[in-house]
């Protein structure tokens, strides 16, 4: 069984503004997020980040927390699935020089507008079928994309990553840990189909065979 751990403990924490994002949320708002379009990463803050550009101070300071947790180095190889514009293996790439990395993305957008420098590594394709073949990569990463497949979808992509990573994995999805936080959370959230007590997410996990780690997103 896999650990719970916060390997994202170095990554900045946004002021976001929650109220202002639950009064002016609807549904086609939701519809326009869940296209992971040019509305969902560069358009306005109701249908997504509102402008998603590069900042190494997102990834550098969680980079090594990844390297540390299994001992990546030049010989690794890491997959990151809902890697977007491949931010998180740019910095990879940068701070290991050597390793390899891939990223996978649904979104043909973000794949198009990704780093240029590690475009070549990403594709898009969907969580639930991986383009990889069984344990052919040391170390598969998904940050805050899982939630957003449908309970019966997820159960899919968690055993793809179980058959495609040799070493270990570590994915962080959507939770809540009491009433409060569940409201901040159905406040916050636009796009996720999957949102689970942390309690319910374990139980999950074991009962669906995920033997990785694994932390929570709470806004
Ligand atoms: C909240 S963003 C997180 C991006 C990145 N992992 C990060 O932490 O900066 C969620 C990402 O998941 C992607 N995504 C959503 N559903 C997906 C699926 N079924 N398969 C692959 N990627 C998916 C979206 O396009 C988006 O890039």
């Amino acid at each position: 069984m896999g650990r719970e751990v916060n390997l994202m403990k170095n990554y900045p924490i946004s002021k976001r503004d929650i109220s202002g994002r639950l009064t002016s949320k609807t549904d086609e708002d939701r519809q326009i997020a869940r296209e992971f379009g040019k509305e969902f990463f560069d358009g306005s803050r109701s249908h997504g980040y509102g402008g998603f550009s590069y900042d190494p101070r997102f990834w550098e300071n969680v980079v090594p927390m990844f390297q540390k947790h299994w001992s990546l180095s030049t010989n690794s190889s890491v997959l990151d699935i809902g890697c977007a514009k491949g931010f998180m293996i740019y910095d990879m790439r940068r701070l290991i020089p050597g390793i390899k990395v891939y990223g996978i993305d649904i979104s043909q957008y973000a794949i198009d507008n990704a780093k240029e420098e590690i475009k070549s590594c990403c594709k898009v394709a969907n969580a639930r079928l991986l383009p990889f073949d069984d344990n052919s990569i040391d170390v598969s990463i998904s940050i805050t994309t899982l939630h957003n497949l449908a309970e019966k979808h997820l159960i899919t992509a968690l055993l793809e990553i179980e058959r495609v990573s040799r070493i270990g994995s570590f994915i962080t999805v959507d939770a809540y840990r009491n009433t409060k936080e569940k409201e901040r959370m159905d406040a916050w959230n636009l796009t996720a189909k999957t949102v689970m007590h942390v309690d319910h997410w374990k139980e999950f996990f074991q009962d669906v065979g995920y033997t990785g780690d694994y932390y929570w997103f709470f806004p």
